[in-house]
């Protein structure tokens, strides 16, 4: 075989076979392949998409390019949870202690942020203590013990994409609908869980900009996890605007314990309560209405925060920066952006608030990035909400006081004040399964 012949097959709009698929993947994981072939086939699957068939072969073959994680040693069904990428999105650190809180098991690997939006490691290692690589059979014991644990990803876990994902990320190919399917798919396979709930996010600060774009990817992923005997929902919900109040590392910490306490922001506490029932009721704990009920109980008990505090200690954390988030790292510098005019909080772009954040030292440019874990943004006002002129918008924190000016200006031109209230948009737009 042959891989321009492969290329060429691609490029004039063919299907590739498995054996052709199985060939590539091998190579890419193997180094046989050289980059200029492997990008010249992923710019052609950008124009010229895959079939069903396809997607679903390619993904199943990055899974097994790696470890297949097995979590049978722990018992009961075990559900995962994956956001396509926000900025505030901080939800794994509610839904997984309230899903555990109902009786699931959650044994969740999750990756670094890299570009405007965080990831779910670097919040966890800014509290002091936290351990996100535990050997196997540790990682299983948190489980046991919390109901719950997150670590970081294996390096053998999928490695074709790996390899594949650094590819796409210089040669504008990141976003295909098949390959962003099969590259989040490949990895949720490879870990290991009975059922995935995807948290996919649409509007200005996710990757799929468009309602339409969000619903197919979402579609596609569902497709592959049930095909691969994985019970499998997706939730589309909104990122036209930041998750929560809170951008950045131990900040997002704070406010997902608050959260937990039952004094989180609306928007985020509603998203978190949607997304933990459909991780419940992938687990058979009941119809949809009464896993929400569920949801909302173990907040009000406090059964969920509790699990969190008992997750972080089970990995070596210090628990009692949940109870006070004094003892998290603070900011030396703090400056508020403020409006230069009243009126209505009408739109933020939130790509530009995540690309903020990320100067102050929240999150990472490079792969090599060291994260500021006290930096990030607080939001004071958020879409919809009155404003008066001189009024505090924005907390800016960090470490880097030369950084303050450019992210403050990028902060300003990202958030639109009218003088009519913008029309109220939804939470979560559709849930597909
Ligand atoms: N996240 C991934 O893991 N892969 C993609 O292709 C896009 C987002």
């Amino acid at each position: 075989m042959r891989m321009v012949d492969i290329i060429h097959n691609k490029r004039i709009g063919g299907e590739l076979t498995r054996e052709e698929l199985e060939f590539f993947v091998q190579g890419v994981t193997g180094g046989n392949i050289p980059d200029y072939q492997v990008s010249a086939l992923l710019m052609a699957i950008c124009f010229r998409s895959m079939a069903a068939r396809e997607i679903a072969d390619l993904t199943d073959l990055m899974a097994h390019s790696g470890e297949m994680v097995d979590l049978s040693p722990i018992d009961g069904f075990k559900v995962d949870k994956h956001s396509t990428g926000g900025v505030g999105d901080k939800t794994t650190l509610i839904v997984a202690p309230v899903a555990a809180a109902c009786g699931v098991r959650v044994a969740k690997m999750s990756g670094r942020g890299l570009g405007h939006t965080g990831g779910t490691i670097d919040k966890l290692e800014s509290i002091p203590g936290f351990r996100t690589a535990l050997p196997p059979e540790e990682f299983f014991e948190a489980v046991r013990r919390a109901g719950l644990a997150v670590v970081g990803q294996s390096g053998n876990l999928a490695p074709a994409d790996k390899k594949l994902y650094a590819l796409r990320d210089v040669t504008d190919t990141v976003e295909s609908i098949p390959l962003i399917a099969s590259s989040i798919m490949s990895k949720k396979l490879a870990s290991g869980a009975d059922g995935i709930v995807l948290d996919v996010k649409t509007g200005s600060g996710a990757l799929m900009k468009t309602l339409e774009d969000s619903i197919a990817l979402a579609k596609t992923m569902v497709e592959i996890g049930e095909h691969n005997g994985r019970r499998t929902i997706a939730l589309i919900t909104d990122m036209d605007r930041p998750l929560g109040t809170a951008i950045g590392n131990a900040v997002e910490v704070a406010e997902a314990a608050d959260t937990l306490r039952g004094h989180g922001p609306e928007d985020l506490t509603a998203v978190s309560i949607e997304l933990a029932a459909n991780m419940v009721f992938l687990a058979g704990k009941g119809s949809l209405a009464e896993c929400r009920e569920k949801a909302h109980e173990a907040i009000a008990s406090g059964a969920a925060f509790g699990c969190l505090k008992r997750m972080v200690e089970a990995q070596g954390g210090d628990s009692r920066v949940l109870d006070d988030s004094e003892r998290f790292p603070q900011a030396r510098e703090r400056c508020d952006l403020t409006a230069d005019r009243g009126g209505f909080l009408l739109s933020t772009d939130t790509e530009a608030v995540g690309a903020a954040s990320m100067m102050l030292g929240a999150g990472r440019e490079t792969k090599d990035s060291v994260i500021d874990p006290a930096a990030g943004i607080l939001i004071r006002k958020k879409t919809g909400d009155r404003v008066e002129r001189g009024e505090p918008l924005a907390t800016l924190l960090t470490d880097r006081p030369e950084t303050l000016d450019e992210a403050r200006r990028h902060l300003r031109t990202a958030i639109r004040i009218g003088q009519e209230p913008p029309k109220k948009a939804p939470l979560v737009y559709a849930r597909i399964s």
